[in-house]
Protein backbone atom coordinates (compact mmCIF):
# COMPACT_ATOMS: atom_id res chain seq x y z
CA UNK A 1 0.00 0.00 0.00
CA UNK A 2 1.78 3.06 -0.58
CA UNK A 3 -0.98 5.52 0.40
CA UNK A 4 -1.20 6.57 4.24
CA UNK A 5 -4.24 5.14 6.14
CA UNK A 6 -5.61 8.00 8.38
CA UNK A 7 -8.05 6.19 10.96
CA UNK A 8 -10.84 8.92 12.32
CA UNK A 9 -13.29 8.30 14.54
CA UNK A 10 -15.07 9.27 17.47
CA UNK A 11 -12.99 9.09 20.91
CA UNK A 12 -12.59 5.63 22.12
CA UNK A 13 -13.64 3.60 19.01
CA UNK A 14 -10.27 2.09 19.18
CA UNK A 15 -8.35 4.19 16.26
CA UNK A 16 -4.64 3.65 18.11
CA UNK A 17 -5.79 -0.08 18.94
CA UNK A 18 -6.64 -0.64 15.45
CA UNK A 19 -3.33 1.28 13.87
CA UNK A 20 -1.26 -1.10 15.82
CA UNK A 21 -3.04 -4.15 14.51
CA UNK A 22 -2.60 -2.45 11.02
CA UNK A 23 0.69 -2.11 11.74
CA UNK A 24 1.42 -5.45 12.59
CA UNK A 25 -0.56 -6.94 9.75
CA UNK A 26 1.16 -5.09 6.76
CA UNK A 27 4.67 -4.35 8.16
CA UNK A 28 3.91 -0.84 7.92
CA UNK A 29 4.60 1.93 10.55
CA UNK A 30 1.94 3.06 12.60
CA UNK A 31 1.98 7.15 13.81
CA UNK A 32 -0.43 9.11 16.28
CA UNK A 33 -1.01 12.27 15.66
CA UNK A 34 -2.31 12.91 19.07
CA UNK A 35 1.48 11.70 20.52
CA UNK A 36 3.00 14.20 17.74
CA UNK A 37 0.88 17.02 19.16
CA UNK A 38 1.87 16.26 22.67
CA UNK A 39 6.09 15.69 21.49
CA UNK A 40 5.82 18.95 19.55
CA UNK A 41 4.08 21.17 22.46
CA UNK A 42 6.02 19.22 25.02
CA UNK A 43 2.80 18.68 27.16
CA UNK A 44 -0.05 16.52 27.66
CA UNK A 45 -3.24 17.35 25.65
CA UNK A 46 -4.96 17.55 28.51
CA UNK A 47 -2.76 20.49 29.91
CA UNK A 48 -2.74 21.90 26.50
CA UNK A 49 -6.95 22.38 26.85
CA UNK A 50 -6.53 23.69 30.25
CA UNK A 51 -3.97 26.01 30.04
CA UNK A 52 -3.81 27.17 26.39
CA UNK A 53 -7.63 25.99 25.54
CA UNK A 54 -9.34 23.98 22.78
CA UNK A 55 -8.21 26.33 19.82
CA UNK A 56 -4.77 26.55 20.57
CA UNK A 57 -4.90 22.04 20.48
CA UNK A 58 -7.10 22.61 17.32
CA UNK A 59 -4.58 24.86 16.05
CA UNK A 60 -1.50 22.23 16.82
CA UNK A 61 -3.59 19.79 14.93
CA UNK A 62 -3.43 21.50 11.72
CA UNK A 63 0.04 21.72 11.83
CA UNK A 64 0.53 17.68 12.58
CA UNK A 65 -1.85 17.66 9.78
CA UNK A 66 0.32 20.11 7.57
CA UNK A 67 3.75 17.94 8.56
CA UNK A 68 1.69 14.42 7.62
CA UNK A 69 1.12 15.60 4.07
CA UNK A 70 4.90 16.91 3.72
CA UNK A 71 6.40 14.13 5.56
CA UNK A 72 4.51 10.67 5.73
CA UNK A 73 4.00 8.19 3.58
CA UNK A 74 2.88 4.55 3.53
CA UNK A 75 2.41 4.47 7.12
CA UNK A 76 -0.97 4.42 9.12
CA UNK A 77 -2.20 7.15 10.89
CA UNK A 78 -4.38 7.25 13.96
CA UNK A 79 -5.82 10.66 14.37
CA UNK A 80 -7.94 12.12 17.47
CA UNK A 81 -11.75 12.27 17.38
CA UNK A 82 -11.35 16.31 15.92
CA UNK A 83 -8.68 15.93 13.26
CA UNK A 84 -10.72 15.34 10.84
CA UNK A 85 -11.58 18.70 10.45
CA UNK A 86 -8.31 19.85 9.31
CA UNK A 87 -8.24 21.27 6.05
CA UNK A 88 -6.16 19.19 3.94
CA UNK A 89 -7.41 15.61 5.25
CA UNK A 90 -7.81 14.14 1.94
CA UNK A 91 -4.37 15.10 1.00
CA UNK A 92 -2.62 13.24 4.25
CA UNK A 93 -4.16 9.67 2.61
CA UNK A 94 -7.24 7.08 2.64
CA UNK A 95 -9.61 7.94 5.23
CA UNK A 96 -11.01 5.60 7.61
CA UNK A 97 -14.16 6.37 9.53
CA UNK A 98 -14.24 4.15 12.57
CA UNK A 99 -17.72 3.62 13.69
CA UNK A 100 -19.74 2.49 16.84
CA UNK A 101 -22.87 3.67 18.27
CA UNK A 102 -22.33 6.04 21.32
CA UNK A 103 -23.39 3.55 23.73
CA UNK A 104 -20.82 0.88 22.42
CA UNK A 105 -17.99 3.86 22.93
CA UNK A 106 -18.67 4.11 26.50
CA UNK A 107 -18.81 0.64 27.29
CA UNK A 108 -15.84 0.15 25.88
CA UNK A 109 -14.14 2.83 28.07
CA UNK A 110 -15.50 1.63 31.11
CA UNK A 111 -14.49 -2.00 31.11
CA UNK A 112 -11.65 -1.02 29.88
CA UNK A 113 -8.52 -2.12 32.83
CA UNK A 114 -7.35 1.35 32.27
CA UNK A 115 -10.97 3.18 32.30
CA UNK A 116 -10.12 5.83 34.86
CA UNK A 117 -6.61 6.97 32.93
CA UNK A 118 -8.91 6.74 29.53
CA UNK A 119 -11.25 9.38 30.86
CA UNK A 120 -9.28 11.63 32.43
CA UNK A 121 -6.76 12.41 29.70
CA UNK A 122 -9.90 13.34 27.45
CA UNK A 123 -11.11 16.76 28.18
CA UNK A 124 -13.91 16.37 25.66
CA UNK A 125 -15.40 13.35 27.94
CA UNK A 126 -15.81 15.15 31.19
CA UNK A 127 -19.33 15.82 30.60
CA UNK A 128 -21.74 12.79 29.19
CA UNK A 129 -24.09 15.39 27.81
CA UNK A 130 -22.10 17.13 25.93
CA UNK A 131 -20.20 14.18 24.48
CA UNK A 132 -23.15 12.70 23.27
CA UNK A 133 -24.20 16.10 21.78
CA UNK A 134 -20.73 16.50 20.15
CA UNK A 135 -21.18 12.37 18.51
CA UNK A 136 -24.34 13.60 17.51
CA UNK A 137 -22.78 16.14 15.49
CA UNK A 138 -19.63 14.51 13.83
CA UNK A 139 -21.01 10.91 12.81
CA UNK A 140 -22.06 12.92 10.05
CA UNK A 141 -19.46 14.57 8.71
CA UNK A 142 -17.06 11.58 9.83
CA UNK A 143 -19.32 9.83 7.32
CA UNK A 144 -18.95 12.87 4.93
CA UNK A 145 -15.22 12.58 4.91
CA UNK A 146 -14.89 9.17 4.59
CA UNK A 147 -13.74 6.83 1.61
CA UNK A 148 -14.93 4.37 3.86
CA UNK A 149 -16.76 3.21 7.02
CA UNK A 150 -16.09 0.17 9.00
CA UNK A 151 -18.02 -0.68 11.88
CA UNK A 152 -15.89 -2.12 15.23
CA UNK A 153 -18.61 -3.19 17.26
CA UNK A 154 -18.17 -6.56 18.41
CA UNK A 155 -15.02 -6.81 16.88
CA UNK A 156 -11.35 -7.09 17.45
CA UNK A 157 -8.46 -4.73 16.74
CA UNK A 158 -7.19 -8.08 14.25
CA UNK A 159 -10.56 -8.44 12.82
CA UNK A 160 -11.14 -4.64 12.19
CA UNK A 161 -7.21 -4.37 10.95
CA UNK A 162 -8.23 -7.09 8.39
CA UNK A 163 -11.14 -5.43 6.68
CA UNK A 164 -9.22 -2.36 6.33
CA UNK A 165 -6.71 -4.32 4.42
CA UNK A 166 -9.12 -6.32 2.36
CA UNK A 167 -10.83 -2.68 1.86
CA UNK A 168 -7.29 -1.52 0.69
CA UNK A 169 -6.40 -4.26 -1.63
CA UNK A 170 -9.98 -4.14 -3.53
CA UNK A 171 -8.99 -0.81 -4.28
CA UNK A 172 -5.91 -1.29 -5.33
CA UNK A 173 -7.52 -3.92 -8.07
CA UNK A 174 -10.32 -1.25 -9.48
CA UNK A 175 -7.17 1.59 -10.08
CA UNK A 176 -5.38 -1.47 -11.76
CA UNK A 177 -8.49 -2.27 -13.94
C1 LIG B 1 -10.48 14.89 20.82
C2 LIG B 1 -10.10 13.56 20.88
C3 LIG B 1 -8.88 13.11 21.58
C4 LIG B 1 -7.84 14.24 21.61
C5 LIG B 1 -8.43 15.48 22.18
C6 LIG B 1 -9.65 15.98 21.39
C7 LIG B 1 -11.74 15.26 20.10
O1 LIG B 1 -8.33 11.96 20.92
O2 LIG B 1 -7.37 14.49 20.31
O3 LIG B 1 -8.78 15.22 23.51
O4 LIG B 1 -11.92 16.43 19.73
O5 LIG B 1 -12.56 14.34 19.88
P1 LIG B 1 -9.02 10.49 20.94
O6 LIG B 1 -10.04 10.47 19.86
O7 LIG B 1 -7.88 9.57 20.68
O8 LIG B 1 -9.59 10.32 22.29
Amino acid sequence: MRENIVLIGFMGVGKGRTARALASQTGMFAVDCDDLIESFANEKIKTIFAEQGEQCFRKLEQKAAKWLEKSVRTSIISTGGGFFKVKNLRKIGKIVYLHAEFEDILERIRTDVNAAKKLRKRPLLQDMNKARMLYDERVPLYRRVADVEISVTDRSAEQIASEIVSYCVSEKRKKRK
